[in-house]
């Protein structure tokens, strides 16, 4: 079996961080947000895996993940011209899966469980399709599926009056009919060729589509606060390790990843938290829940429910619940305040900000 991983899309809604670097790249609990979905497919057993990408991130994943070989997969890439849906986007890796099955996970999905279920039952079962489900409260926002005596009946695009509460995940398998029912299916009332219609139009030709429902937590990368979400629940699965150095004067609480060539200064660590390589600490407190890139470097400072990305700086002030870009510096100098303030701007300066060094 072979995965196909749809990195491709516009990740409009995460600008301005996606206006630089892909969505699926963007850092969570120390690690690309795809890389996560790729551990995930590594647990359920897979090695041959395609990431399909919009052109103008192909390098910028090339460079990243190269040929897998680091992340113990056999990663390929395949190119999506345009952003037209997900059925458009797994047509685009048609070459590469050939007549073999094949997970397909978006790679901005995280689940608690990861993929294993699912390839496990498609295996097991041997169907046309599985579907990840999950319940969830307002499936109005969701494609919703209705079942009946255990398989896949109906399917529905964000209902005003949803048949179940059952929302479609973003991880399916299928057998290589998927692809006829990409090519034959409509365009949507968006213009996006969608997997929904793919699966209904296997269940309308007496095609075997079954469920597969999740328990845990599921979490979509979408929308900058969501990059919080996912920090916070993948760094619940850390495995602390300390390789980098943290002085005498430092103390360290709960689980911490500390990379190489980092150093904690005169600082608290409460976990969790991931310290990235060569970044510095110093005369701070971090954490809960923060990961600060590689090459950042927080000094005077707290912070707390963030996300530092490479080569961020944050010094002299309390921060929490911030996502700060690759080499961007937010710094507070107690002394002054020094603004480029446009018109009927306004800027709220309190003293509690400072921390004292
Ligand atoms: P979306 O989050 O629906 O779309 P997007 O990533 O373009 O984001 P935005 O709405 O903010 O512009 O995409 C879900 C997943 O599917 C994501 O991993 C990207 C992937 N995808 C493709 O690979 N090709 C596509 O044509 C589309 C629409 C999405």
């Amino acid at each position: 079996m072979k995965a196909v991983v749809l990195c491709g899309g516009e990740g409009t809604r995460l600008r301005p961080f996606t206006y630089t670097q892909a969505k699926h790249l963007l850092p969570v609990a120390g690690r690309p947000v795809v890389e996560h979905a790729l551990k995930a497919v590594r647990e359920a057993g897979i090695r041959d895996v395609a990431i399909v990408v919009s052109p103008s991130v192909e390098a910028q994943f090339r460079e990243r993940l190269g040929d897998g070989s680091r992340i113990g997969l056999r990663v390929a890439y395949a190119v999506q011209p345009e952003p037209k849906g997900l059925a458009h986007a797994v047509l685009c890796a048609e070459e590469f899966v050939g007549d073999e099955s094949f997970l397909v996970y978006l790679g901005d999905n995280l689940l608690q469980g990861g993929v294993t279920g699912v390839v496990d039952l498609f295996r097991s079962q041997n169907p046309a399709a599985v579907v990840t489900l999950r319940q969830v409260e307002d499936p109005r926002r969701f494609g919703v599926a209705v079942i009946e005596n255990g398989q896949l009946v109906r399917l529905v695009e964000k209902p005003k009056d949803p048949p179940s509460d059952l929302a479609i995940v973003g991880a399916y398998a299928f057998t290589p009919l998927l692809f006829q029912a990409a090519r034959e299916v409509k365009p949507s009332f968006r213009g996006e060729l969608e997997l929904t219609d793919c699966l209904q139009w296997l269940v309308d030709r007496g095609h075997r589509v079954l469920p597969y429902r999740v328990e845990g937590w599921w979490q979509d990368v979408g929308r900058p606060a969501d990059l919080l979400v996912a920090n916070r629940l993948l760094l619940t699965q850390i495995e602390p390790r300390v390789e980098g150095e943290v002085d005498a004067g430092s103390t360290v609480e709960g689980p911490v990843v500390i990379e190489r060539g980092a150093r904690v200064l005169g600082s608290r660590l409460i976990g969790p938290v991931v310290i990235g390589e060569e970044a510095v600490v110093e005369r701070s407190t971090v954490g809960p829940n923060a990961a600060i890139g590689p090459r950042a470097v927080v000094r005077d400072a707290e912070t707390a429910d963030s996300i530092l990305m490479d080569g961020a700086r944050v010094e002299g002030l309390t921060l929490q619940e911030s996502v700060i870009g690759r080499e961007a510096a937010v710094r507070v100098d107690p002394s002054c305040a020094a603004l480029f303030l446009g018109d009927h701007g306004s800027a709220t300066i309190r003293s509690s900000q400072h921390v004292s060094s």
